[in-house]
């Protein structure tokens, strides 16, 4: 499964196999409580773009990993992602009613069920990440874990969150809009590239640094374009309420630079990302792609 012959060939492959990766991990239909596991494959399977484990299996290409470690490291980002969106969605947060096409998990369900799949998805995601341990030596492995613990935690995507939610109203300036969004949604994105590129080896500082760089890039100009979004593109294309950021008065890129300077900074953020992996040659090719699709990209 190389990715150079055609990378649409390449995505489709991985995202099939991260749909099986998750399809595995979750609990079977009808095990108990069979309302809470159906709401959790409700909200993982059949959608999305996978573009975290993409990045996950396109920085693990550089260093040639081995696919069962990628396909745990990816299917654990996958199911932190989700469980992110199934919160995110809730009546406390952004009351949407609308996810991947379908109905929000608490409105196909309920308030409670959607809690609970989010905090049993999150603890989930551990337990599939653990389970690297045939490919990856231990120490590499914890390390691995507490990436994704301080991604998606206080310090990172739940923290954005929060100042997301505080932020309602407020004229945020460059600074502390760019400190948000990198929160709320680059750390899971680099937490992706990094564990990605670990199932491969343990970095030197020199590849660490270059991938820091990749992913901050690709970081901030996924929310970015997820403003952009948001503020022109129609609900039945994004799979998600449009117009949502402007309803809730939310401060955006959008809001905050306008459209144009908003699509030229995510231009410049992609070169940003070509930049930082020039080093690695055609290994990093996979990784172009997915800069070049987080920016272009019309849902
Ligand atoms: C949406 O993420 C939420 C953000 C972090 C902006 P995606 O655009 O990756 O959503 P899916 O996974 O494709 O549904
Ligand atoms: C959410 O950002 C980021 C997450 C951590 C889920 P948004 O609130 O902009 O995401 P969408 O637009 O609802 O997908
Ligand atoms: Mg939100
Ligand atoms: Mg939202
Ligand atoms: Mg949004």
């Amino acid at each position: 499964m190389t990715p150079g012959a055609s990378f649409a060939l390449w995505m489709q492959t991985v995202q099939a196999n991260v749909e099986a990766t998750l399809e595995s991990a979750l609990p079977a239909p009808g095990t108990q409580p069979a309302r809470l596991h159906e709401a959790m494959r409700y909200a993982v399977l059949g959608g999305g773009k996978r573009v975290r484990p993409l990045l996950v299996y396109a920085a693990g290409a550089l260093f040639d990993a081995p696919l069962p470690a990628l396909a745990h490291a990816a299917a654990a980002v996958e199911l932190i992602h989700a469980y992110s969106l199934v919160h995110d969605d809730l009546p406390c947060m952004d009351d949407d009613a609308l996810r991947r096409g379908k109905a929000t998990v608490h409105v196909q369900y309920d308030e409670a069920t959607a809690l609970l799949v989010g905090d049993a998805l999150q603890t989930q995601a551990f337990e599939v990440l653990a389970a690297v341990a045939a490919d990856i030596a231990p120490a590499r492995q914890i390390a691995m874990l507490r990436l994704l613990a301080k991604a998606a935690g206080s310090r990172g995507m739940c923290g954005g969150q929060a100042i997301d939610l505080d932020s309602v109203g407020l004229a945020l300036n460059r600074e502390q809009l760019e400190q948000m969004h990198r929160l709320k949604t680059g750390a899971l994105l680099r937490a992706s590239v990094l564990l990605g590129a670990q199932c491969g080896k343990v970095l030197e500082a020199d590849e660490r640094t270059a991938l820091e760089a990749y992913a901050q890039a690709i970081g901030l100009a996924f929310q970015v374009v997820d403003d952009v979004l948001d503020a022109t593109a129609d609900s039945a294309t994004l799979g998600k309420t449009a117009g949502k950021d402007a309803a809730d008065n939310k401060p955006t890129y959008v809001t905050i630079l306008g459209l144009q300077p908003s699509r030229a900074l995510a231009d410049t953020l992609r070169d940003d990302a070509h930049r930082a992996v020039a080093r690695f040659g055609a290994a990093a090719d996979p990784l172009r792609a997915l800069a070049d699709l987080i920016v272009q990209r019309k849902a």
